[in-house]
Parts: structure tokens; C-alpha cells; sequence
């Protein structure tokens, strides 16, 4: 998918004179597609100047009474989200007219209660990206001021970023992005490709920055989704490490990729003791973006990258077991977020760690009663080894602490109660620290990548008691995600942390299987926003 930004000085809608030499600007642009918003006010005036006046009026003798007829036919709804797509007619003055079709989007009744806010503007973008994707259409031309009519202007840029996230959802495919596991040609044709802001002079420094950033994060969005799509016998630990090291020569993060003798001498001996079951070494790699001062503490996100979840000895049931291959879309995610900043050159240091390996039951793997030495120095009771994430998360949590981070956040496909407590509509998100699940909720609600807070309180941390070791794995059935992340408290008290569990976000199963992209929305417009 391809985003650029294309300014009119004609387009400015203030006065209803500038209108015909706008709309006529707009639709002598050769496109598959031009998409304007209207209102329920517009809707009215069309109706009451018998097409002559207004908004649509103005259209409406551009295009030759083709407005006037949808209404007068019932196509033009008032509601929100309706859609209404006008083709090219004989009538149309074709000399002028170069756009094949118009897609008219209702914005509803904008004095409705909520009308202006994001969710609603969400639905109206949502239906009308869904409508250019479902369709023959290749490009579209999206006329922003229209859109940001009665809405709040301040928000152009959120508007923006989230109709490219729709757009980038859209226009996924993972055929087109791995042609050589296609055969048919139509699986691996790009449909939906060209995506064209129209600005006017009032918004054109909003719209480039915000198409700009919304580009950067769609890349990001469609790497992690490619990651947590690819098989475990093509995405294994190794193919993560190369896939940063490629990024490290595209857009410049500095990256490492620790080995099994690397780990070793680091003596994470609870990540060992996952992988130590798979033939796959296991690797731990760090991004780096440089792009605030040299003495700024950086903030550092960590993904759980378990390529492949069978459970190891505590051998998951094979119902679904497939979707396993998706337990590395923390990484995926993180990995995602790292080359969005990174392309974006956010002026912000960040450092992105991945811990990785399978979970693979074999003659060498752990089993349930083992004792593990972690990093910190803590030993834990492995009562089950299908609590693997958090064993590879602490000990990537205890190396974070020589970053002097300002806050770290991990995300993780930690726990499938997370999935009976939220679903599959909020992320988990566990923290002490108010400030950052104040930020990461708001960042959340502005690219409807949302998050919900569950607890994690020290009374929970009885459920870990381990008879043998400082610490166990599991806390038992009840409470599980709590558990899970009070777990991960304890290897996080040198510094700010959360933790979000998107066991529940990160892909969708059924007919519509596919990874999601979250929480890459999220982190990034985090990670704008930070101070
Ligand atoms: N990767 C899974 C969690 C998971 C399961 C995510 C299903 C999404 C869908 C994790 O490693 C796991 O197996 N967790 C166990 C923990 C339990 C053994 C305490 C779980 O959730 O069942
Ligand atoms: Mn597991
Ligand atoms: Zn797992």
C-alpha cells in the first residue's frame, strides 16, 4: 500500500463559492476513486435547494444532477457509515471529469451526542475503506477536509493515521507479501494499492507530518503481521535475528543478535532452559534507535518471541495447536514499532529486546519440577512448562536494568486467561505505575488499539509460593494473567514498567485467521507522544 498527500489551494471549503472550483479540482484527478464525506446538514440543504445548493449541491451540477438522482432513489442516507458510490456517467462532462467513481460517505447527524468523537469517526472510515477494498478499485483519492468537516481540526492528524491503519488492514495480503507460498495469481494480486490524501493549504502541514508518521506505522503494522503469519518452520528464532539485522541496513537501528554461548555467559539460565528442548538455537536480539540525546534513558520494549508453543513436556492438546506458531507477536510487534520510529526518525531513544526460541518437548527438555537459576539470581520451580513466556521474559527483563531505562514495557502472548477475562477487544495491561497506564490507555484510545487494566497486587503473589525454589512458575487456575504478570514483577523493581498481555489481540482465528498488527498502533502513537 502506498500513502502520499496531494495539496489543492482551490480546496478550501470555507466559503460555498470555493466549492465548484474545489470539487472541480478533485474529479479532474485521473483516480479510481475519490471519496468525500458529507453531514446530515449537507443532506438537508441538497434536499431543500432541489440540488442546486450546499455541499452536495455544488457537486450535484458538477456531475451532471447524479447526486440529486441517488437521493431522490433513497441511496443518500443520513446515518452514519452509510455509503453511496456514484460511476462515471455519459452525462458526466467527461473533457473535466477524469475520477471513475465517487464514494459518498456519510458522516451522519454531527450534532448527535458523539458524533465527533474517534469511535465514531472509526465506523464512518472503517465502512468507507472497506467499500474501496472490497471492489475493483486500485486507487483512491480521499479528500481529508471533508472528512474533518465538523469534526475537531486538532484531531486531522489521529484521523488521518487511523483511516491509513483501516487502509493498511485493508489492503494486507499475505499472498501478495509471500508470493512463493501462492500458486493461484489471484491470491497474490495487489488490489487496493494507492491511497491519496487530498489537502487544502489550511491542513497541509498536519496532513504530510500525520501521512508521513501513518505510513511509517502501517509498514511497521504489516511487518509484524508477516512475522506472526510465517509458519515456525520459516519464522524460527535465526529468521527474527536476520530480519533485524535487514532492518539494521534499511533504516539504521544498531542491532545485536546474541547466540546460545552469548546467553550463556549471561547466565539466563530460565530463557535456557526453554529452549534447551528444540533443536533451534535460541537467540536474543537488541534494536537500537538512536534518535534523542546520547544521555536520555531510553525507553525499552520487550516482545516474547516463543516461534513455536507446544507447551514442551506439558504438551499443549493439538486442538488449534497451529495458532502457536503466533506466541512470537510480542516480538513481532516490537520488531514492527522499532522500524516504524525507525523510519519516521522519532527524535526519541528507544531500545527494542527480543528474547526467542521454541518450546519443544524432546530428551532434553525441561521438565515439570525442574529448578532454573534465572539471571537475577532468583531460582525458579518449573511446575509447568507451558509457562514458558514469563521464563524467557525475566530473564530479558533482568537485562534491560543496564539500559537505566526510564520505563519498559514487555508484550506478550503470555496467558490464555487473558482471552476469558477481555476477549478479543482490549489488551491486558498491568502496572503500578499510574502515569504510564494513564499514557498507554490514551494511546490506545487514539488508534482504537485499546488496552484494559487488571490488577497486580502483591496479595496475588502468594499464588507463586514454590516449597523447593524461590519461586514458582504457576499460581494455579484462578487469577491466571494476574499470576503471570506478578510473576514478571518480580524481575522488574529496578525501574517503571508495564506489561501488556495480548493473547487475546494479537490474531484472529476462524475463517478470518491472521494476525492483527496490535499493539503496534498502540506502541507507536505511545512512543509519539512520550515527553
Ligand atoms: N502462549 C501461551 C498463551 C496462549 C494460549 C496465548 C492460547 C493465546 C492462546 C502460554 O505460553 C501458555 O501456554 N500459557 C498457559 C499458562 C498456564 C500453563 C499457567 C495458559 O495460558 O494456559
Ligand atoms: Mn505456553
Ligand atoms: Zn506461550
Amino acid at each position: 500500500m502506498q500513502f502520499s498527500t496531494k495539496i489543492f489551494p482551490q480546496a478550501e471549503m470555507a466559503h460555498p463559492k470555493q466549492l465548484q472550483s474545489c470539487f472541480a479540482a478533485l474529479l479532474a484527478q485521473a483516480t479510481d476513486c475519490l471519496v468525500l464525506a458529507y453531514t446530515k446538514a449537507d443532506l438537508d440543504v441538497l434536499v431543500s435547494s432541489k440540488g442546486k445548493a450546499g455541499f452536495l449541491g455544488e457537486l450535484n451540477q458538477l456531475l451532471a444532477g447524479s447526486v440529486f438522482r441517488a437521493q431522490a432513489l433513497g441511496d443518500l442516507d443520513e446515518i452514519a457509515a452509510s455509503l453511496c458510490i456514484l460511476r462515471a456517467e455519459a452525462s458526466w462532462p467527461t473533457a473535466s471529469i477524469k475520477a471513475k467513481r465517487v464514494l459518498l460517505v456519510s458522516l451522519g447527524d454531527m450534532k448527535a451526542p458523539g458524533a465527533r468523537g474517534l469511535p465514531a469517526y472509526s465506523k464512518v472510515v472503517r465502512a468507507a475503506v472497506k467499500q474501496l477494498g472490497g471492489n475493483s478499485i486500485v486507487s483512491a483519492l480521499w479528500f481529508v477536509p471533508s472528512f474533518a468537516l465538523g469534526h475537531r481540526s486538532d484531531l486531522i492528524g489521529e484521523e488521518v493515521r487511523l483511516t491509513m491503519q483501516y487502509a493498511g488492514d485493508q489492503a494486507y495480503r499475505f499472498g501478495v507479501r509471500h508470493p512463493a507460498l501462492k500458486f493461484k495469481a489471484k491470491d497474490k494480486a495487489d488490489t487496493f494499492a494507492k491511497l491519496v490524501f487530498a489537502g487544502n493549504n489550511t491542513c497541509a502541514k498536519e496532513l504530510k507530518a500525520a501521512v508521513a508518521e501513518g505510513s511509517a506505522m502501517v509498514e511497521g503494522m504489516n511487518l509484524a503481521k508477516d512475522l506472526g503469519n510465517l509458519p515456525a518452520n520459516i519464522c524460527t528464532p535465526p529468521y527474527l535475528g536476520k530480519t533485524a539485522q535487514g532492518l539494521a541496513k534499511k533504516v539504521g537501528l544498531k542491532v545485536e543478535v546474541l547466540g546460545r554461548k552469548q546467553i550463556e555467559a549471561l547466565k539466563m539460565g530460565s530463557f535456557l532452559s526453554v529452549a534447551q528442548g528444540s533443536d533451534m538455537p535460541p537467540q536474543f536480539i537488541v534494536m537500537r534507535h538512536q534518535g534523542g540525546k546520547a544521555g536520555d534513558a531510553p525507553i525499552v520494549l520487550v516482545g516474547k518471541g516463543i516461534t513455536f508453543d507446544t507447551g514442551g513436556i506439558s504438551l499443549k492438546p493439538g486442538e488449534a495447536m497451529d495458532e502457536m506458531k503466533y506466541d512470537m507477536c510480542g516480538a513481532a510487534s516490537v520488531m514492527g514499532t522499532m522500524y516504524a520510529i525507525a523510519q519516521m526518525h522519532l527524535k526519541k531513544n528507544v531500545i527494542g529486546v527480543i528474547p526467542t526460541c521454541e518450546n519443544m518437548p524432546s530428551g532434553q527438555a525441561t521438565r515439570p519440577g525442574d529448578i532454573v537459576t534465572s539471571m537475577s539470581g532468583q531460582t525458579i520451580e518449573i511446575l509447568n512448562t507451558d509457562a514458558e513466556g514469563r521464563l524467557i521474559l525475566c530473564d530479558a527483563l533482568t537485562y534491560v536494568e543496564r539500559f537505566k531505562p526510564k520505563a519498559v514495557i514487555d508484550v506478550a502472548t503470555l496467558t490464555g486467561a487473558c482471552i476469558i477475562a477481555l476477549g478479543h477487544v482490549h489488551s491486558g495491561v498491568f502496572s503500578d505505575d499510574e502515569g504510564l497506564v494513564d499514557a498507554l490507555s490514551k494511546a490506545g484510545h487514539a488508534s482504537l488499539d485499546t488496552v484494559w487494566r487488571l490488577p497486580l497486587d502483591a496479595a496475588y503473589q502468594e499464588q507463586l509460593k514454590s516449597n523447593f525454589a524461590d519461586i514458582a512458575n504457576i499460581g494455579g487456575r484462578p487469577a491466571g494473567s494476574v499470576t503471570a504478570a506478578c510473576f514478571l514483577a518480580r524481575f522488574t523493581e529496578k525501574y517503571k514498567w508495564a506489561h501488556l498481555d495480548i493473547a487475546g489481540t494479537a490474531w484472529k482465528s476462524g475463517a478470518a485467521k491472521g494476525a492483527t498488527g496490535r499493539p503496534v498502533p498502540l506502541l507507536f502513537n505511545f512512543l509519539l507522544e512520550q515527553k
